[in-house]
């Protein structure tokens, strides 16, 4: 009989969007005339703007000649898209990354789940701690993060940072020496920001003690604050300790049509191995290009219009992060994030676990949020609200929980 990655198996219970998918279904099913307002997943909820639309037909009108026709896009990207890339998000912040240091995909959580693979079994992940759970739950399946303790729920394997309302959710630097810092700014959960000089503390422990960091920089359009750095490459000496993965879910509404990228500097080195060069082969071997047509609608991000219109994008989701964010806090909450984030990240009242706020808010308020215990141990007492509704659920929403 074959064996199973037996992995797999240790991972516990279902994901987190999982487990509260299926409470929702079980409560709409059981009230049908409840209108439930879901500020739960962070999925986008407005239609992709003019000029992407535009690049989306005009593309898929040259898939229908063969003069324009395009088959098998480039495993790492069209030269296009990577070179505005190089350009728009890098150079023009003052950061030195090349077009050739750019790997196109189809979006942040492949790159984030997959990018351990470069590593080697022993290497020790440290994660923060509440966290995005793919970071974790990739390196489980990988075997490398021991076993799972069911009363703590960490892995014993696995160095944990807390982020708490004592360290503004920013984690310190971590006792033991890591080999795999995963660092997410802003951040989701807990929707906190990092400012410049506190990541070039972390760029300055990963070179000084032989770490890599994976950057998450999925939310980086919602930084509205000037000492908040848009990349780690804004750091100094990051090109030598950290890969930066970037998405176009969360600016541009591209959750449903797929888009992102990793950024692998060449200088990023383990002895003779060069992580770029590993990426550039795992990228040829495992993956055949995001589509030409997403790629063209990525190109159109940025150009001004594109760039006006998801900055439109972006208005929108802020409006309702700072109207729920202002609303809760004017009813005794304790709320944090919203700044320069769609998430926020508030206390649950009266020593509430996270999951019985949850039903307290989807039976009482019809509200679906997200347990901060799901994100880690340290996210009970939390819970998330995402800023991705429609303005009017925003309002509606604070209301219900203004009446409770
Ligand atoms: C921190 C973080 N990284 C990555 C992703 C996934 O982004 P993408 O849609 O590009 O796969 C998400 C999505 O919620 C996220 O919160």
């Amino acid at each position: 009989m074959y064996k199973v990655n037996e992995n797999y198996l240790k991972l516990p219970g279902s994901y987190l969007f999982s487990t509260i998918a299926k409470k929702v279904a079980a409560f709409a099913e059981a009230n049908p005339d409840k209108k439930i307002i879901r500020l739960g997943i962070g999925d986008v909820t407005q239609p992709l703007t003019p000029p992407i639309i535009a690049a989306l037909h005009s593309a898929v009108d040259e898939m229908a000649s063969a003069e324009t026709f395009r088959g098998y896009a480039p495993d790492l990207g069209y030269a296009f898209l990577r070179e505005t890339i190089a350009r728009e998000d890098f150079a023009a912040r003052g950061c030195e990354i090349y077009a050739d240091e750019i790997f196109v995909s189809d979006g942040a959580k492949s790159d984030s789940g997959n990018i351990q693979e470069l590593f080697d079994g022993s290497c020790r992940i440290a994660v923060c701690d509440p966290v995005y759970p793919v970071y974790v739950d990739s390196n489980v399946m990988a075997g490398r993060t021991g076993t799972y303790d069911a009363a703590t729920g960490y892995w014993s394997d696995v160095i944990y940072m807390p982020c708490t309302e004592a360290n503004g959710f920013v984690a310190e630097l971590p006792k033991e020496r890591p080999d795999i810092i995963y660092l997410c700014f802003p951040n989701n959960p807990t929707g906190a920001a990092i400012r410049r000089d506190e990541l070039q503390r972390w760029v300055d422990y990963a070179n000084e003690n032989g770490c890599v960091i994976i950057y998450d920089a999925a939310y980086e359009a919602y930084i509205s604050e000037e000492n908040v750095p848009h990349s780690v490459y804004e750091c100094e000496g990051a090109r030598s300790c950290a890969i930066e993965i970037r998405s176009f879910s969360k600016n541009a509404g591209f959750t449903g049509v797929r888009l992102g990228y990793t950024v692998v500097p060449k200088d990023l080195k383990c002895g003779n191995a060069s992580l770029h060069d590993m990426w550039a082969r795992r990228h040829g071997t495992k993956y055949n290009g995001a589509p030409y047509i997403m790629q063209k609608a990525g190109e159109a991000c940025y150009t001004e219009e594109g760039r006006k219109s998801i900055r439109g994008l972006v208005e929108f989701y802020m409006k309702n992060a700072r109207t729920i964010y202002d609303g809760l806090k004017d009813m005794g909450y304790t709320v944090y994030g919203g700044v320069n984030s769609p998430y926020i990240w508030l206390k649950t009242p009266d020593g509430m676990t996270s999951w019985e706020f949850f039903d307290y808010l989807l039976e009482r308020a019809n509200v679906v949020g997200t347990p901060g215990s799901g994100f880690g141990p340290n996210g009970e007492g939390f819970f998330r609200l995402t800023a991705f509704g429609s303005y009017e659920n925003s309002l509606a929403a604070l209301e219900r929980i203004r009446s409770l």
